[in-house]
C-alpha cells in the first residue's frame, strides 16, 4: 500500500495531487486544501469518525474544497528532540516524517486544518501532543502554517469528560504557529465535542456529530473568506 494510502483514509477526488506536483503548478491551483488530523491510536475509530464528519460539512460549502483525513492511529511518532531549530533538535526518522510529513507538504501546506484527539486523563494524547510539536518543521524558515484557520474537536467516553480543556490545549499549542483559531456555529461555539456513549459508534451522538458538522462548515468559511483576499 503506498504511503497516502496508508494515511488517508479517504481522499476526495482531485485530492491525491502528485507528489511531484511543482510549485507553479501549486500556484495556479484554486483549490482550497482542508485536512483533518485524527490523534487516536486507534485507527478509525471515533475520532477519526467525528473528523470524516467535520471534513464532509467542510467540503459541501464550497466545490473548491478538497478534504483529506490524516488518521495518526498505529503510526509511531516521538515528541520533539528539543533544540530550537529542527536541525539542532536532529528530530528521529519515525512515522512522521516518513508518512505524515510529505502528506501535509503535498502540494503545498493546507490552507486549514482540523486537528482532533480523545480525551485522555481530560488532556489530549500523547499522540497529538508529538505531532503537534514535530509541526515544529512548519516554523523554518518562516512560519508556514500562520494564517490558517485551525478547528479542533475532541471525543471523550464522558458527556463532560474534559473535551472542552482537549481542545483548549490543542488551539494554546497551534497558536506558535500563529494559526487563526475558529470555533464552529451554535452549540460547537469553541469546536466540536463528542461523547463516546455508545460503544464507539460516534454517529449515535447527534448532538456530537452536529457540532463536528459545525465546525467543519465554519473552518471551510474561514478557509474561504482568506483564500478569496489572498485571491
Ligand atoms: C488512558 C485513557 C484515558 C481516558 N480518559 C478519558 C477522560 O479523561 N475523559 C473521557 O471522557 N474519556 C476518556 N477516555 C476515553 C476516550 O476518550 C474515548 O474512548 C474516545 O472515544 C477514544 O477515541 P477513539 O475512539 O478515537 O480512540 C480515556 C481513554 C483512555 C484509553
Amino acid at each position: 500500500m503506498d504511503r497516502r494510502k496508508f494515511l488517508a483514509t479517504t481522499i476526495t477526488a482531485g485530492a491525491s495531487a502528485s507528489l511531484t506536483s511543482t510549485a507553479a503548478a501549486a500556484s495556479n491551483d484554486k483549490t482550497i486544501r482542508i485536512v483533518g488530523v485524527s490523534c487516536s491510536p486507534r485507527k478509525g475509530k471515533t475520532t477519526a469518525t467525528a473528523i470524516q464528519v467535520a471534513l464532509d460539512a467542510a467540503k459541501a460549502v464550497d466545490s473548491r474544497i478538497k478534504v483529506e483525513l490524516i488518521d495518526l492511529g498505529g503510526l509511531k511518532i516521538a515528541g520533539t528532540s528539543g533544540g530550537s531549530t529542527s536541525a539542532e533538535a536532529k528530530q528521529p526518522e519515525d512515522d512522521f516524517e516518513l508518512e505524515v510529513l510529505p502528506v501535509l507538504k503535498a502540494p503545498r501546506v493546507p490552507d486549514a486544518m482540523i486537528v482532533g484527539s480523545p480525551s485522555y486523563f481530560r488532556s489530549m494524547s500523547a499522540l497529538c501532543k508529538a505531532f503537534i510539536e514535530r509541526l515544529q518543521v512548519f516554523r523554518e524558515p518562516k512560519l508556514q502554517l500562520a494564517d490558517m484557520p485551525l478547528g479542533a474537536l475532541a471525543v471523550g467516553a464522558y458527556r463532560n469528560g474534559g473535551q472542552e480543556l482537549v481542545i483548549q490545549e490543542i488551539q494554546t499549542a497551534m497558536l506558535c504557529h500563529e494559526v487563526m483559531v475558529v470555533g464552529g456555529k451554535p452549540r460547537a461555539h469553541q469546536g466540536a465535542t463528542l461523547w463516546n456513549a455508545y460503544k464507539d459508534d460516534i454517529m449515535k451522538d447527534e448532538f456530537g456529530i452536529e457540532t463536528a458538522k459545525q465546525l467543519g462548515i465554519r473552518v471551510a468559511e474561514a478557509a474561504i473568506r482568506l483564500a478569496e483576499k489572498r485571491g
